[in-house]
């Protein structure tokens, strides 16, 4: 029978601000998955990485299960009274509606499920990322399945020389799930030019060419589409099946020694370079930076091993001195320009309240115009 792996995470509350969950409300949520998921879930394993708490489950119910969901959705509405018996911060965030309603798609917690046959040896990587949103996953994903340089497996391994289906989502759409399936690398520019704009189009998935084996699922939803307004930035998810078929551990970790620019960081609205951390790693330097965490497992029968933390070995440590000084670099200049999010991504509503009202102090001055000059 399939083996079905899902993972959900919701910042259900942090101490000190946007930090990381206390002790006491891990706790609560452990013990909780413990109790929902006793006859249904073959393993578990609950992490943090920044404010938001991870549920991994492993199953043979299939992905957009109910009862999956449901056990998560407990796991986090129970956090939640916990977190606001302890008074920590923005307890119950991430839950935007008041009733469980069959699946916590669109109710506020990040999802990311996939159904596999399990191999002999089936090793993945669970990435969660804090103060940024699910775009932060197109560059590293493209470099790992689409780019020889970053991937020399799409050259030497023959099970790869196909290539791999890229489903693209257009996450400004509200209506129904819109979106493409692009094939690397016949369509690579076409992938090129949709993932440039990582605040729209989010991979949502990723295929072996040709209808082959899921490699990689991602967490889609924007949170401000399902509350109408925004309310803390979408924290991204991802489960990724590695080796043989698949882009090797090192070739899907490799991109992260970039510290590629993101959205996310103070407030929600600034632009800050993605910091790889060790799993359950708090926040703190300007509300960022923006921070991702992956630990790699091996699953066999359902049953999870202990975590390996990905981004332990110090060869990170360059990694992130670096990615301390861009964040630094960029701080430097404040609110001007490239370092704040466009007017459409802000978390808050003062600057376009603002220029709202300057909007009626403007008048025009008589003659030709100079800026169309
Ligand atoms: C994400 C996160 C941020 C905050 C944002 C605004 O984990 O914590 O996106 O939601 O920084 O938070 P407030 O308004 O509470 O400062
Ligand atoms: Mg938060
Ligand atoms: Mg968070």
């Amino acid at each position: 029978m399939d083996l079905t792996l899902s993972v959900l995470k919701a910042d259900i509350g942090s101490i000190g601000g946007h930090i990381c969950p206390s002790e006491g409300l891990l706790n609560a949520v452990r013990k909780c998955v413990k109790q929902e998921g006793k006859h249904l879930l073959a393993d578990w394993h609950i992490s943090y990485t920044g404010d938001d708490i991870a549920i991994l489950m492993t199953h043979r119910e299939g992905v957009n299960c109910a009862r999956i969901h449901e056990i998560a959705w407990v796991a986090f509405t129970q956090g939640t009274k916990f977190a606001k018996s302890e008074g920590l911060y923005g307890a119950g965030q991430d839950l935007l509606k008041d009733a469980f309603s069959g699946n916590v798609r669109g109710m506020g917690p990040a999802v990311a499920e996939m159904e596999f046959e399990e191999r002999p040896s089936e090793p993945f990587l669970f990435f969660a990322a804090d103060k940024t949103d699910p775009g932060a996953y197109n560059l590293p994903l493209y470099l790992a399945f689409a780019d020889p340089m970053n991937t020399p497996g799409l050259l030497l391994a023959p099970s790869m020389k196909e290539g791999f289906d890229f489903t693209i989502m257009d996450v400004s759409e509200t209506e129904a799930d819109r979106i493409i399936e692009l094939r690397a690398p016949e369509r690579l520019y076409d992938i090129a030019v949709l993932l440039r704009d990582p605040e729209r189009y989010v991979v949502e998935s990723i295929r072996a060419a040709g209808g082959g084996e899921t490699a990689a699922v991602i967490s889609t939803s924007r949170l401000h589409n399902i509350a109408g307004k925004y309310t803390g930035k979408d924290d991204p998810v991802m489960l990724v099946r590695v080796q043989k078929d698949f882009p090797a551990t090192g070739e899907i970790l490799a991109p992260y020694a970039i510290g590629h620019y993101v959205a996310g960081g103070m407030r929600g609205s600034h632009n800050m370079p993605l910091m790889p951390v060790h799993q359950d790693t708090g926040i703190s330097y300007f509300d960022g930076p923006p921070s991702v965490s992956c630990a790699a497992f091996s699953v066999h029968n359902g049953k999870l091993t202990e975590p390996a933390d990905c981004f332990a070995s110090p060869f990170w440590n360059t990694v992130r001195d670096n990615v301390s000084q861009k964040a630094i670099e960029m701080r430097r200049q404040g609110f001007f320009g490239a370092a704040m999010l466009g007017m459409d991504e802000l978390e808050y509503t003062g600057i376009v309240d603002r220029l709202h009202g300057l909007n009626n102090e403007f008048s025009f001055r008589e003659g030709p115009s100079k800026a169309a000059a």
